[in-house]
């Protein structure tokens, strides 16, 4: 085990061998900003001041060629070498909402078919998991390593853990758990991490946005409003697929089935003509389809989530031409 210290602060916090300096920092409660945990934003960029740290991910596209020349690494990518490191980072406050992350034993128990290319993987964990509706768990994927992927299931689900998963063509992760994985296998697990939870002591009513496998964490959202949740307000969500294959609309009601009217859905295909075919829906991409039936924005609370495209063009959308204030926003993007 290591010790870092953070510069210019009295905070210090043990790694563990296994653990990136990111994790070891958020395992002992501290909360240095980071967003995706994978290598892909850079916003858990840090400097070391002192000591050594081996990288885990040397061609991360986290990192610009800028921050390397300065020195910058990204914590999440990194491990202690030195028994005593010092390093410099910012902190934010601590959220009192936030679990401690934790590695544990998940056995894959069933794989849902939603649509084309879109499973829900359940795995039954050792012990009850708590985290956020909303939040992501790395799973360490056999001969592949971690990949992030965002829970779809509620405390409710006791030791059940869901995940809904995009087979992403030519990719090494997600290509081995539909193909390879078969149920009965054991995967390591560990989390939760991300900050894009659903706040359900705000008011506001709800706009949920998403494109794709962004369908989990806001299945996670509905599930939870759905059953178990006091917030009373109405829940609109928009929901953007390429293709008509790709979208299950009974699926989704079924997460908010309890909801009634509160609920509403909208779907939007952004494929090409053949993809799209037999669609008499919305066309066109997500934020597109929310601006043409969407209004009074700065009234609403946003989850947002999907590919970084997608929640870039949807946060620009929201936040500088709909005026809709930062903090209401919450956003996880896939990397
Ligand atoms: C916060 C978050 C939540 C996510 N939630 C979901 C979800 O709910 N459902 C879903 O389908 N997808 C989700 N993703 C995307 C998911 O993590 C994978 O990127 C996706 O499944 C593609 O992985 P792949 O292995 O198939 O593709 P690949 O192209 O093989 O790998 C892509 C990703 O793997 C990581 N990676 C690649 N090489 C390395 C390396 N050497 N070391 C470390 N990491 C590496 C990078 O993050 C890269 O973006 C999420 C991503 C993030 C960041
Ligand atoms: S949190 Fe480290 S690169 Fe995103």
């Amino acid at each position: 085990v290591s010790k870092v210290t953070v510069d210019g602060s009295d905070q210090s916090f043990i790694c563990d061998s296994e653990d990136t300096l990111l994790r070891g920092a958020l395992r002992a409660g501290l909360q240095p900003p980071y967003e995706c945990n994978s290598g892909g934003c850079g916003t858990c960029k840090l400097q070391v001041m002192e000591g050594q740290t081996e990288n885990l991910y040397p061609d991360a596209p986290g990192l610009s060629e800028r921050d390397i020349k300065k020195g910058r690494i990204l914590s999440c990518q990194h491990r202690c070498i030195s028994d005593n490191l010092v390093v410099k980072t910012r902190l934010e406050d601590s959220d009192p909402m936030l679990v401690t992350p934790t590695r544990f034993k998940g056995k894959l128990v069933e794989k849902i078919n939603i649509a084309h290319d879109l499973v829900e993987f359940v795995f039954e964990s050792e012990t009850n998991i708590n985290y956020l509706a909303g939040q992501f768990f790395m799973l360490d994927i056999p001969d592949v390593g971690e990949r992030a992927y965002s829970n779809s299931s509620v405390l409710d689900d006791g030791s059940l853990l869901k995940f809904v998963i995009k087979r992403m063509p030519g990719g090494k992760g997600s290509n081995h758990l539909f193909s390879a994985a078969e149920v009965g296998n054991d995967f390591r697990i560990d989390g939760p991490y991300g900050h894009s939870y659903l706040r359900e002591d705000i008011d506001r009513d709800i706009v949920l946005i998403a494109g794709g496998s962004g369908l989990s964490p806001m299945l996670s959202i509905l599930r939870r409003l759905n059953s178990g949740s006091e917030f009373s307000g109405n829940i609109h969500f928009f929901y953007g697929a390429k293709a008509l294959v790709e979208l299950n609309e009974n699926y989704i009601h079924e997460a908010a089935s309890n909801l009634g009217d509160r609920f509403s859905f909208m779907a939007g295909l952004s494929g090409t003509e053949d993809e799209v075919a037999g669609w008499a829906g919305e066309c066109g991409f997500i934020h597109e389809v929310v601006d043409r039936n969407f209004e009074n924005y700065p009234d609403f609370e946003y989850y947002m989530c999907g590919p970084p495209p997608m929640t870039a063009a949807t946060q620009k959308h929201v936040m500088l031409d709909k005026k809709v204030p930062m903090e209401q926003i919450h956003f996880d993007r896939f990397y």
